[in-house]
């Protein structure tokens, strides 16, 4: 199963920007996460890019002009913006920024874009000096003022050779905020705490105890969160993953780092969610130089660390607690078992050692456990489907 995007229609505008070329990847990925995805470019725009390379991507035919040939061409604008479940204009050049600030409809794009009533991510790519042109921002204010969700160019060395604010953001980026624009926003005002990936016990300066989570499980939590609307803190042990958007990311190592960071921030938190996995030992000593081979068996005393999870539930008062619970065998014994020993309001747990789930890949088959002690098994998903069956559930006991 897919959200967000999939079996959405998307409407997506192309302008003729340098940056056209980087739509070309954003409707890729779009149709990658199962969108519908409609195409209009302006005239411009085809002096970029031709249109039969989106058209090759998307299965259907690119509008390129409000008189086009074919019976419903006349109409196309109308019935595409009814259609459509949000629009996305990358670029979109001082051209389209100006013309939709006022209003005005001379062209296929401009013209379909005066019928939308669905959320619209512009995003502005073009010379420094011409974004930040005061016509151009002006236009730029009055699109926000009319509820455009205006994506800021990023800064960095333009293709015409300047250096500033202007390149496009990354496609994967454009598709993050288009996902946020369609998710409800039934978060608002909450405060999420969330923790993610492995920890690391230092040995000696070069060595480590650690395990291969991933992190992409509580990643895909933060993100979801701060789509339907949450204040995300993330606390996350090391990962490969980018940040999510408009979360604050607190990075660590240890698992006492991740503790005092986590108690920190519990208090001000209305729903926790502890995906990290966190490490149960930690060497007892840590060598201040890198540890010699010159011994045939070497001997490594460990020491427990603290159940950051457990000392939560000990504090909890009027929150959310959310644990994970990752098991060789067992489930739903070691599972209830952590849900009542921590006073947790949920688990999720799951198998792991095989590939549909855990460590690493992007799906996983989890099974809900709730203080009630009823269960709910989920069938094999993507990890950013499962974190927003996490968030329902979380909402349900919050408001039951
Ligand atoms: N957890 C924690 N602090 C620890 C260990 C675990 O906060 N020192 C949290 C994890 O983030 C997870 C939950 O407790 O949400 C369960 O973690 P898991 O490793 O499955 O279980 P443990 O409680 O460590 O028990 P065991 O290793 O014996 O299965």
């Amino acid at each position: 199963m897919k959200t967000g995007i999939n079996k959405k229609n998307i409407v997506l505008g192309v302008c003729g920007g340098i940056a056209a070329y980087k739509s070309v990847e954003l409707l890729r990925l779009l149709i990658k996460q199962g969108a519908n995805v409609r195409v209009i470019m302006t005239q411009n725009a085809r002096e970029f890019v031709g249109p039969l390379t989106f058209e090759a991507l998307c299965g259907q035919a690119v509008c390129t002009s409000l008189f086009e040939k074919g019976a419903d061409a006349s109409i196309k604008h109308i019935e595409w913006a009814e259609q459509a479940d949000a629009v996305v204009i990358a670029p979109a050049t001082a051209n389209i920024i100006g013309k939709l600030a006022n209003g005005l409809a001379d062209d296929a794009l401009s013209t379909f874009m005066t019928v939308v009533t669905r959320p619209v991510v512009l995003c502005p790519s073009m010379n420094t000096h011409m974004y930040e042109n005061k016509a151009v921002q002006r236009n730029i204010e009055r699109l926000k003022a009319d509820g455009y969700f205006v994506l800021e160019p990023e800064s960095g060395k333009l293709a015409c050779g300047i250096t500033g604010p202007g390149r496009l953001p990354e496609p994967m980026d454009i598709m993050d905020r288009l996902m946020r624009c369609l998710a409800p926003k039934d978060l608002e005002g909450k405060r999420v705490l969330v923790t993610a990936g492995p920890t690391r016990e230092p040995i000696d300066p070069v060595r480590f105890i650690s395990n291969p989570s991933s992190g992409k499980m509580g990643y895909a939590v933060a993100r979801a969160a701060e789509h339907r609307g949450g204040r995300v803190v993330l606390i996350t042990g090391p990962t490969d993953l980018p940040d999510p958007n408009n979360v604050t990311v607190i990075g660590v190592q240890t698992a006492r780092e991740m503790g005092v960071k986590v108690f920190e921030h519990f208090d001000h938190s209305d729903i926790i969610i502890k995906a990290a996995a966190v490490s149960d030992f930690r060497p007892r000593d840590q060598a201040d130089q890198k540890i010699k081979k010159e011994n045939d068996q070497e001997l490594l005393a460990l020491e427990k660390n603290q159940d950051i999870l457990k000392e939560l539930g000990r504090r909890k008062k009027d929150q959310v607690l959310v644990g994970f619970a990752a098991e060789t065998e067992n489930l739903e014994k070691y599972a209830q078992k952590k849900l009542v020993e921590k006073n947790l309001d949920m688990i999720a747990g799951n198998l792991v050692g095989h590939p549909s789930a855990g460590f690493g890949s992007d799906t996983n088959e989890m099974t809900l456990f709730f203080k009630d002690e009823t269960k709910e098994p989920l069938a094999v998903m993507d990890k950013e489907a499962v974190a927003h069956i996490l968030l329902d559930r979380i909402l349900t006991l919050m408001n039951s």
